[in-house]
């Protein structure tokens, strides 16, 4: 059992957009565990990856509102209707997407967050920042193996880290512009219960075909900075509930884990997964391990679970799901 914080949150809205996504569900469940009212927003109405962690009445809980983050027009309406306090915008689209359509991430991604900005910018007080999903990926490669702090992200090595830096620059600008506070978070490997895509989530992908008895190929290696992700959701929340004015970015770092060890982990937790579970050597084009101080400093000690105890509580919550009937191994074939 993971103990995660307790938050009281009742009276205040919260609009997660990308809701549907895999940070999005986490922070879905944990908002209204901490009884705030959520309005969840996404392109997709498909709701799966929260049905993974959370009952349909439960879910229900929370009111659904599909659109595209896209249009100037989706926004503003929503947070007038249900008077909207509080807004962490999770909506993107991920490496791969953006490789393989640049345009298409570039809407989503910058001018996506634009739209957030601007909206937020509409309601004139009546929110108090904008919380965005930025990424590790800002930074570019770097040789040594040392955590990095926040000031020495530049060079990103793909569109998706570009983008994602332009945005840190767009919030920067919106504060010296109108005074618009922001919180940008920068996850690197998100992993638990609903990473299903993107090339971080095979270690993920790793955890659950242990489970059904596949062999799986992680295609990176070298060691990664992993967030559990009730944790990333979290960090998010604290970050909507501060007082920080300014624009601020932040690293979050869990646990910097080598992938060897995430594969003998795996092997721990499931004896017979033992030689199924292969990775790549080449390690991903962003550093090791991010230097987390920072977001400590402004935000409080955040939760960090253990490497070894968010693998067994995933590798469980995949086992309970297929017991049920309920895990989808679709993503596997990716
Ligand atoms: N997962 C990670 O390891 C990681 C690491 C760093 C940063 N991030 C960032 O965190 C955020 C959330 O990540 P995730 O893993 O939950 O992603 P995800 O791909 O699981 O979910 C993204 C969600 O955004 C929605 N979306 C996409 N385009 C949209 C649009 N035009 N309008 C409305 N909704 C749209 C999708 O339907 C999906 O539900 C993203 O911005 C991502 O770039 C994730």
């Amino acid at each position: 059992m993971i103990e995660q914080e307790e938050y009281k949150l009742a009276n205040k809205t919260f609009l997660i957009t990308g809701a549907h996504g895999c940070i999005g569900a986490w922070t879905v469940k944990r908002l209204l565990e901490a009884d705030a009212s959520v309005v969840r927003f996404d392109r997709s109405p498909d709701a799966r990856r929260l049905r993974l962690i959370m009952n349909e009445e439960e879910i229900a809980r929370a009111e659904l509102v599909t659109g595209d983050i896209t249009e100037a027009e989706a926004l503003p309406p929503v947070i007038e209707k249900f008077a909207v306090t509080h807004i962490i915008h999770l909506a993107g689209l991920q490496v791969p997407s953006c490789r393989a359509d640049p345009r298409a991430g570039a809407m989503v991604n910058v001018i996506g967050t634009i739209n957030v900005f601007e909206a937020v910018r509409q309601a004139e007080g009546r929110i108090n920042n904008v919380v965005y999903a930025s990424s590790a990926a800002v930074y570019g490669l770097i040789e040594e193996e040392r955590p990095v702090t926040e000031i020495e992200a530049a060079r990103p090595a793909t569109h998706y880290g570009a983008f994602k830096q332009c945005n840190e620059d767009n919030a920067r600008v919106y504060y010296l512009d109108h005074g618009l506070s922001s919180v940008g978070l920068r996850p690197l490997t998100v992993y638990g219960v609903g990473r299903d895509f993107g090339l971080t989530s095979d270690p993920t992908k790793a955890m659950k075909a242990a489970v059904v008895g596949r062999p799986f190929h992680i295609r990176f290696g070298g060691r990664t900075d992993f967030n559990y992700v009730a944790d990333t959701a979290d960090a998010f929340i604290r970050a909507a509930m501060s007082d920080l004015t300014g624009a601020h970015v932040f690293n979050l770092h869990g646990e910097t884990v080598h992938i060897a060890d995430v594969v003998a982990e795996i092997e721990r937790n499931r004896p017979s997964a033992r030689g199924n579970i292969t990775h790549e050597d080449a390690p991903l084009p962003i550093p090791s391990e991010m230097d987390g101080q920072a977001v400590r400093a402004a935000l409080g000690e955040l939760p960090r679970t253990p490497f070894a105890q968010g693998v067994r509580a995933t590798i469980d919550k995949f086992a309970e799901l297929l017991s049920a009937g309920r895990l989808d191994t679709g993503d596997l074939d990716d």
